[in-house]
């Protein structure tokens, strides 16, 4: 269980592969805004600020992009130690060990699998309302999930219940097809697209800062409204900070006030994912030292700062009560009377949320192949189709499961529960750089963490808090719960007997079944 990889091991096994070492400081930086700017800011933030921060929701940005920037450091520095092609996994099996990195493996599925499924459910609202402009209406009830009511984009009213959301299926279908036959995304696909998006958004801020009415952001943090919402209950963390928000502000809910800060603030955790993606790109980065950092902390402080001034402006042109719409951005622009600019945004987010839901996928399927090559899962995940070049079984099994979760469940489950994965994943990182200085203090790094043990502690906990806050909500705390205990389970029965770490044999290396990375 605690067996593990040395750093060597790691250093060794990813020079046999074959990847050229071709990224600099801007493809990082490029590589990271692709996979952070999509659901989160096209979509989510509108609900946020609707359900639980109201305006504060810009607090809300600020709170989480500072708990992102101290997981940040803690990536940067890794990914500048040990420059692998793998990801958070990789840096577990080479610390804390075997049974660390399989948790972490499990909370990667939520992190990238089901990321994926988010994000084509984001991706789902803003294409129905763009075909809707194009005179193509969808039955109302293929739209969504089952028992999500479909509200009209325009007035805000209930047009249906859903029964499953077809568009989301099928823009999953499209990418794991494009995946399996080796159409990865190339470096100037994927610049061509953030420079889309980053321009949409840009746009928004710019356009929309005339016609912001300052008078819809106060009051900044409205009232907590008394009654909990339905369907929540309270674990003890959720409890804490509501008692801690009550304490401030005389009432005990998550619903505006400050405990809707921070529950906004969990839920627009979904907003900054993708930046750590950077780090799955060491192997191949020219000087990883320096240019790791560069592209984590890079694209993190972009977006950080356009995601802020997003949020001031969406808020301020439209009333935050109102927000709570499939495509709030689109609808901003709406409002002010501009509605080929809307068209516009809505083109933007199709094409930057395909490409995060690309990059998302592709992400999960190289996971699974490294676990696959290290014996812990089955070895049909790392089975290399002989035309493709591609791990096709794999694609198609990744594929198929996130077309079922992005088909039946609601963006808030989806959110909440890659919210939730990610953040336990986040934590584990920071205690790894902890451990590491410890347990291998002499090992090179050209990047340190500043203000060591202070940022990645402090990192671990901010994660630890937002995790607790989401698991107020007794679905997501019943899923995470058996989710983790059937992983157990599978560890036990399966990965443990077959580990090829364990076994004494060589892993082959991590070596990329498909020469097309992501950004080459
Ligand atoms: N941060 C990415 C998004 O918002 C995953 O879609």
């Amino acid at each position: 269980m605690f067996i593990r990889k040395s750093v060597e091991q790691m250093h060794a096994e990813h020079e046999q592969g074959e990847l050229k070492k071709t990224l600099g400081p801007l493809n990082l930086i490029l590589l990271g805004i692709g996979c952070i700017i999509g659901t989160g800011i096209f979509v989510l933030t509108g609900r946020a600020a609707a359900e639980f921060a109201g305006p504060g929701i810009m607090i809300s940005f600020v709170i989480t992009g500072t708990l992102c920037a101290l997981v940040a450091l803690s990536y940067a520095e890794l990914a500048s130690a040990i420059p692998v092609s793998g990801s958070a996994y990789s840096y577990s099996y080479a610390s804390m060990g075997e049974i660390v990195a399989w948790i972490m493996g499990l909370l990667l599925v939520l992190e990238y699998g089901l990321a994926a499924s988010t994000v084509a459910v984001g991706w789902s609202g803003y294409t129905v309302s763009l075909l809707a402009d194009l005179g193509v209406h969808i039955p109302p009830e293929f739209t969504a999930a089952p028992g999500v009511e479909v509200t009209d984009h325009d007035t805000g009213a209930v047009i249906g219940v859903g029964v499953l959301n077809l568009p989301a299926i099928i823009g999953l279908l499209a990418v794991t097809t494009l995946l399996v036959v080796g159409i990865s995304e190339s470096a100037l696909v994927n610049n061509i697209v953030v420079f889309i998006k980053v321009g949409v958004v840009i746009a928004f801020i710019v356009i929309g800062a005339s016609y912001v009415n300052t008078d819809l952001w106060s009051p900044l943090i409205p009232e907590q409204i008394p009654a909990p919402p339905p369907g929540t209950d309270m674990s003890i963390g959720a409890q804490i900070m509501r008692a801690l928000g009550g304490v401030l502000t005389g009432a005990d809910t998550g619903q505006y006030g400050v405990p809707g800060l921070i529950t906004g603030a969990a839920t627009i955790f979904f907003a900054y994912i993708g930046f750590e993606a950077v780090s799955t790109a060491g192997a191949e980065s020219k000087n990883p030292g320096r240019d790791m950092p560069i592209g984590i902390l890079g694209s993190l402080i972009i977006c950080t700062i356009l995601y802020i001034m997003t949020c001031a402006v969406l808020v301020g042109i439209v009333p935050y009560q109102q927000l709570d719409n499939p495509a709030p951005i689109a609808l901003a622009v709406d409002q002010i009377g501009l509605p080929w600019f809307a068209f516009v945004v809505k083109l933007g987010a199709f094409a930057g949320l395909s490409s995060v839901m690309l990059v998302l996928l592709y992400g999960q399927t190289r996971i699974f192949y490294t676990m696959a090559k290290d014996g812990l899962i089955p070895k049909v995940f790392a089975n290399v189709h002989p035309k493709f070049k591609t791990p096709w079984v794999n694609t198609i099994l990744v594929g198929l499961l996130a077309m079922g979760f992005a088909g039946f469940m609601g963006l808030d489950a989806l959110a909440n529960l890659t919210n939730v994965g990610t953040l336990a994943a986040f934590a584990i990182v920071c205690l790894t750089v902890v451990y590491l200085r410890y347990a291998r203090p002499n090992i090179s790094r050209p990047f340190k963490t500043p203000l060591f043990p202070i940022t990645p502690i402090l990192g671990a906990l901010m994660c630890l808090f937002l995790l607790m806050s989401l698991m107020a909500h007794v679905p997501t705390r019943n899923f995470f719960i058996i989710y983790l205990a059937g992983g157990f389970l599978l560890y036990f029965a399966y990965g443990m007997w077959n580990s090829k770490l364990a076994k004494g044999e060589v892993v082959s290396g991590h070596e990329q079944p498909n020469p097309v990375q992501p950004n080459q």
